[in-house]
Formats: structure tokens, sequence, C-alpha cells
């Protein structure tokens, strides 16, 4: 049956930030951007309380390692080792960027004890392996709908303890929403790419099937959360 849905399939095009030859002082300006839409909108201090910080606590005393996918700038990964020591817990986090441009900005902020930076395709998490834990932000809808249960399924084998990936939930509502940020995203590829990104984000349906296929072993969840987000969840018992 025809829909007239423009958000019933997953956009097929590429970001801006995601061609090699697009302009870097954009691509940082975007970079940059991150931290405040981050703070904004995605919901990651929660999530990782509730799933990472939560969980080592019930053994505080051992050591843990995180694998941060497509890491960005990494202010995710900064603020869990904020957090983390604020809880005395030890956490070493291991962050994984495919794109050279994105590792040399991250490493220029400086590299705080704990935090390691690598360039590599997720898809070879398995070299930075096992950890008990495995976080991607705004990453999943970056790969083509064929890439996603092999990303699943390697989040799966990777993390020995739970994988959370939080993304970004397709529809009509978070796309006119956006738009109220789009005085904020100037200079950048932000406000273009996140337009760009909501259009390739995910319905929990689609992504919950790619991680039934890929991750029989885990106990997985899919959550809504305000604003227009998906946390898709596998936790090893
Ligand atoms: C939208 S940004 C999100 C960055 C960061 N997670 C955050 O929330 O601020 C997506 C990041 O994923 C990286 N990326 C895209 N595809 C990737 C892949 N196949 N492997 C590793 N990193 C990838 C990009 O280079 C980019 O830095």
């Amino acid at each position: 049956m025809h829909s007239d849905d423009p958000f019933a399939k997953r956009w097929v095009g590429a970001e801006l930030m995601d061609d090699p030859a697009c302009d870097e002082r954009m691509l940082f300006r975007t970079l940059d951007q991150f931290v405040y839409i981050n703070r904004l909108v995605s919901r990651y201090r929660s999530i990782l309380a509730r799933y990472v910080l939560r969980d080592m606590a019930r053994e505080p005393g051992r050591a843990y390692r995180l694998l941060d996918l497509g890491s960005g700038g990494c202010d995710i990964a900064r603020w869990l080792l904020r957090a983390a020591a604020r809880r005395r817990l030890n956490v070493d986090v291991i962050a994984v960027d495919s794109d050279p441009r994105a590792v040399a900005y991250a490493r220029a902020r400086g590299t705080p004890a704990g935090l390691k930076i690598e360039q590599a395709d997720l898809l070879e998490m398995d070299r930075f392996g096992p950890a008990e834990y495995v976080f991607c932000n705004h990453v999943l809808h970056h790969l083509p709908d064929e890439l996603l249960p092999r990303a699943i399924g390697l989040m799966d084998r990777t993390a020995t303890r739970a994988w959370i990936a939080s993304d970004l939930l397709r529809s009509s509502w978070s796309y006119a929403a956006f738009h109220l940020l789009s005085p904020f995203l100037r200079d950048s590829f932000s406000f273009e790419d996140g337009k760009r990104s909501i259009r390739r984000g995910f319905r929990p349906p689609e992504l919950l099937a790619a991680a039934l296929a890929a991750a029989p072993r885990a106990a997985i969840r899919i959550e809504r959360l305000a604003p227009g987000r998906l946390v898709l969840l596998g936790v090893h018992p």
C-alpha cells in the first residue's frame, strides 16, 4: 500500500559531515555545537547514569571499560569519566571514531586520565574489547540498514555486561521541532545534518528487529525518551 508519510522509510542520503572532503572549519564548528546539542536533547547523562554508573556501583571496587563508538568530540566520554570519579568508580573509556579529523579535534581538546581516543571504524570494535559496556550516541543512524545487524551483533559480542545505542526517532514532529534550534546552529553542518539525521533515524520496530536478529543472547529493550529519542539496550544476565 502506498504511504503518504514522508517519514515512513529511512532516508538513504549522506550527511554533510560524513564527506571526507567537507570544510574542516565547518566540521569543527559542528563538533563544538554537539556539546550543546547533546546537553539539550540527547539525555546522555541520565542514560549513562541509569544503565552504566548504577550498574558499576553494584561492584564499586572493580575496574571497568566502556567503548564509546563514533565518539566525535568526546564530550560524552569526558563527562562519564568525571561522573565516575565523583562516585569513586574506576572506568577507562576507549573512544573510537572513523573520521581522522574528529579524532584530531578530540585529541586537541585533551585526553584526561582514563580516556584513549582511537581512529577506527566501529565495525572493528572487537580490536578494543572486550569491554563491560559499549555505548554510542547519534551513530547508528549513520549506518545503512544492511550494516545495522552487523554493528549491533558486534556491540553484543564486545560488551560483557550491557550495550546501549541512543539515537533519533524518525518523525515529522521531531523534524518540525528541530527547526526551533536553527538560529543557534549557524556556520556549521549542525542544522542541515540534524534534519538529515532525523530522516535517517528509526522507528522502534526497525531497531528492535535488527537487535533481536543480531543479539539473541541479550535481554533487549527499546525505550522512547523525549524529545524524539530512542534508546536500544542489550543486557547480559
Ligand atoms: C553525529 S556524530 C556523534 C558524535 C558523538 N557520539 C556525539 O554524540 O557527540 C557521529 C560520529 O560518528 C562517527 N562515525 C560515523 N560512522 C562511523 C563508523 N562507521 N565508525 C566509527 N565512527 C563513525 C562520525 O565520524 C562522527 O564523529
